[in-house]
């Protein structure tokens, strides 16, 4: 009996360590459309890494990487969007209330988006250090436009 009290006690804490150390509840709605978005940006930022990197800092950098890289995301950049549904501003979000109020300026942001990425990608295959370097700016300039109307900081 002693023993299983203190396995329900170690349980116990490991659940509220978990939670302490996101500090945010789980998506637990059906479909699961927050985390689902929000895995994609992530993702965003795993492609989007590398590039930045080899942009600024080399210009022997490998082409090919840097065009799968560019490719990667402008393939992700059309995928976050179909989870912003019309019920999914819950917790843990951090979607402003704007999206779903400001529905048309929030798809005119993701467009502009999207056509930077586009741009990304074509100059991928041909462009020069200088060429890609800007491209990347661009793109980033547009994750961060959008996340300054549509995103809370924490
Ligand atoms: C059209 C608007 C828009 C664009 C463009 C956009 N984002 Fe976001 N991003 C959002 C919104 C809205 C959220 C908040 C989603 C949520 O919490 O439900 C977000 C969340 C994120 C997050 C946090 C994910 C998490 O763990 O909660 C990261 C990282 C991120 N974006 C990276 C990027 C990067 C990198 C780019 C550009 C390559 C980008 N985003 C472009 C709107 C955008």
């Amino acid at each position: 009996m002693k023993i299983f009290d203190s396995r329900i006690l170690i349980t116990l804490c490991c659940t509220l360590a978990l939670s302490a150390c996101s500090g945010e509840p789980d998506d637990t709605r059906p479909g699961q459309p927050v985390a689902h978005r929000r895995q994609l940006f992530k993702q965003f930022t795993r492609t989007l890494e590398p590039m930045g990197m080899v942009a600024r800092e080399r210009k022997d950098f490998n082409r090919s990487e840097f065009l799968a890289s560019a490719q990667e995301l402008q393939q992700l950049a059309r995928q976050p969007w179909p989870y912003f549904t019309p019920d999914s501003n819950y917790p843990p979000t951090h979607a402003k209330a704007d999206v779903w109020l400001k529905v048309g300026d929030f798809q005119q942001a993701q467009e502009s988006f999207q056509a930077k990425t586009n741009e990304l990608a074509t100059m991928a295959q041909s462009g020069n250090a200088e060429q890609l370097r800007a491209a990347v700016n661009n793109v980033e300039r547009s994750c961060k436009s959008c996340h300054k109307q549509f995103r809370n900081d924490s």
